[in-house]
C-alpha cells in the first residue's frame, strides 16, 4: 500500500476541475480526450492499464506482476497543491484494493510545495507526471521550475477614457511591486509616451532596512526587450484608444486594471465606459482577470463614497456574473485614495531632481504606498495566472509554449 498521509483533518477536497467549467458536453469531452492521451502514453510502457471501479477518487489502474498503481488525473486549470495530493493518498489509503503506489498526472503542473512534501516524506512509490504536448513527462520539478523562472506576469493597466489614472497607476503599481523585492518592466505603450518622460529609462526603489530594493526598467513597446533580464511582473500602461495599443500586450494580460472615479453626473458614463473597456479586451483576450479599480477617492467623504459606490457596483455586477474574470474592487477592500503625492508626482521634471514615484512619506503615512501594496496583494489573491484555455491547448499538444 502507498504510504497514507499523516494528517487527515483537511476539508474536503473541491472536485479538481469540473467546477470551474461545468458539466458542459465540452468540458466532458476534453476530460475524456485528456485520459485517452494518458492511457495511449501509459500503454507504451511495460504496464498494464485498466479504467478503475473507483471512478471518483482515480481514473486508472496500472499492473505488472506484484505491482498495482493507482493513477489519478488532475486536468484543472490551476498547478496541483499540496493539500490535493494528500486527498489522494487519503483516498488510496481507503480503497479496498492494496496499492503498492500511485502516480499523478497533471495538466499543469505541481506546487513546490508538493515536491517538498515529497522529498521530506521520501514517498518513493508516487510518481508525478505532466501532460504537455500529448507527451508524459517525468521530470515535473525541473520543467515547473524552468516554467517559474520564465513566467512572467503582465498586468495592463487600460480604460477606454483618457485622464482617469492609467499612467499614475501603472507607474506606483510597477512602485508596489518593486518595494516587494521584485524586478518590474514597465512599458509604455502610449504614443504620448508620458511615463518614459515621467521617470527616464529606469528607476530603482531603494531598499528598506535589511531588505533588497528592486529597478523599474521602463521602455516601450519597441525598445523593450523580454529577454533582458528575469523580470518578474511586466506593467503596462496603455493608451485609452484600444486599437493604439499594440495588439500582442494585450493578448499577453493576466490582468487588466480599469481605473474609473466616482463622480455623481458621471456614474452612468463611467458604467458605460467600463462596459465598453471589457467588451474591447475580451475581443482579444479571454483569459485575462479584469479588475474595475477607483482612483482618486477623497477618503473623509464616507458618505458620498458609499452611496456612489453603490451604484456604479449595481451597474456593474450583470457583466461581473456573466464573466467570472470581471471583478469590480470594492474600495473597503482596496482604492486609490486622493492623495498630494500623486498629484504632485511629476515635479521632479521641473525641478531637476532624479526620476521618482510618490511613495514619498508626507505627515503621518503615506496613501499611495500603502493602497498600492494592498492593490499588489488583492491582484494576487483574486486572479489566477494561468488560463484553463492556453493550458489545455498545451496539454493537447497545440500550443508552443506554457503559459502564453
Ligand atoms: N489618486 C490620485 N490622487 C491625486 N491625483 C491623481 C490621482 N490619480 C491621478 N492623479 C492625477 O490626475 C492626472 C491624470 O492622471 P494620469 O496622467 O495618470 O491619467 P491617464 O489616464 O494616464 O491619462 P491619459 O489618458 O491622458 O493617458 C495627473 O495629473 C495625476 O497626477
Ligand atoms: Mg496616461
Amino acid at each position: 500500500m502507498i504510504i497514507p498521509s499523516k494528517k487527515s483533518s483537511f476539508e474536503p477536497l473541491k472536485s479538481d476541475s469540473a467546477g470551474s467549467r461545468g458539466s458542459s458536453g465540452n468540458a466532458i469531452r476534453e476530460r475524456e480526450n485528456i485520459e485517452r492521451l494518458v492511457v495511449f502514453n501509459l500503454r507504451r510502457t511495460e504496464w498494464s492499464v485498466r479504467p478503475t471501479m473507483i471512478k471518483k477518487d482515480f481514473n486508472l489502474e496500472l499492473f505488472r506482476p506484484g505491482r498495482h498503481v493507482a493513477v489519478k488525473i488532475f486536468d484543472g486549470d490551476k498547478r496541483v497543491t499540496l493539500l490535493q495530493i494528500e486527498e489522494y493518498l487519503e483516498s488510496v489509503a481507503r480503497a479496498p484494493q492494496q496499492f503498492t503506489g500511485g502516480v499523478c498526472v497533471s495538466t499543469v503542473g505541481f506546487t513546490p510545495s508538493v515536491y517538498s512534501f515529497l522529498r521530506d516524506e521520501r514517498l518513493k512509490n508516487l510518481k508525478l507526471a505532466i501532460l504537455r504536448d500529448s507527451k508524459l513527462h517525468w521530470n515535473c520539478e525541473e520543467i515547473d521550475r524552468d516554467e517559474e523562472d520564465k513566467k512572467a506576469t503582465y498586468i495592463g493597466v487600460f480604460t477606454c477614457k483618457g485622464g482617469v489614472g492609467k499612467t499614475t497607476i501603472s507607474a506606483h503599481l510597477a512602485g508596489a511591486l518593486a518595494l516587494n523585492g521584485y524586478d518590474v518592466s514597465l512599458v509604455d505603450l502610449d504614443h504620448q509616451r508620458n511615463l518614459s518622460k515621467l521617470l527616464g529609462d529606469s528607476v530603482t526603489m531603494p531598499p528598506a532596512d535589511g531588505y533588497r530594493g528592486a529597478t523599474i526598467d521602463v521602455g516601450d513597446a519597441n525598445t523593450w526587450n523580454q529577454g533582458k533580464k528575469r523580470t518578474k511582473y511586466v506593467v503596462c500602461d496603455c493608451n485609452p484608444e484600444f486599437d493604439a495599443n499594440p495588439i500582442d500586450f494585450v493578448k499577453r494580460f493576466d490582468y487588466c486594471i480599469v481605473p474609473t472615479n466616482l463622480s455623481p453626473l458621471g456614474i452612468n458614463k463611467n458604467a458605460d465606459v467600463i462596459v465598453r473597456t471589457f467588451e474591447l479586451i475580451r475581443k482579444v483576450n479571454d483569459s485575462a482577470h479584469l479588475f474595475v479599480l477607483l482612483n482618486g477617492v477623497q477618503a473623509e467623504e464616507r458618505k458620498r463614497n458609499a452611496v456612489l459606490n453603490k451604484v456604479l457596483k449595481e451597474q456593474l455586477t450583470s457583466i461581473a456574473d456573466r464573466d467570472k474574470r470581471c471583478h469590480y474592487i470594492d474600495p473597503s477592500d482596496v482604492a486609490i485614495r486622493f492623495s498630494k503625492q500623486l498629484l504632485y508626482w511629476g515635479y521632479h521634471l521641473f525641478d531637476g531632481t532624479p526620476p521618482t514615484l510618490g511613495f514619498k512619506r508626507y505627515g503621518k503615512s503615506s496613501y499611495p504606498r500603502m493602497d498600492f501594496l494592498k492593490l499588489v496583494d488583492y491582484l494576487e489573491e483574486h486572479g489566477t495566472i494561468s488560463s484553463s484555455k492556453q493550458l489545455k491547448a498545451v496539454a493537447y499538444g497545440y500550443g508552443s509554449t506554457y503559459s502564453r
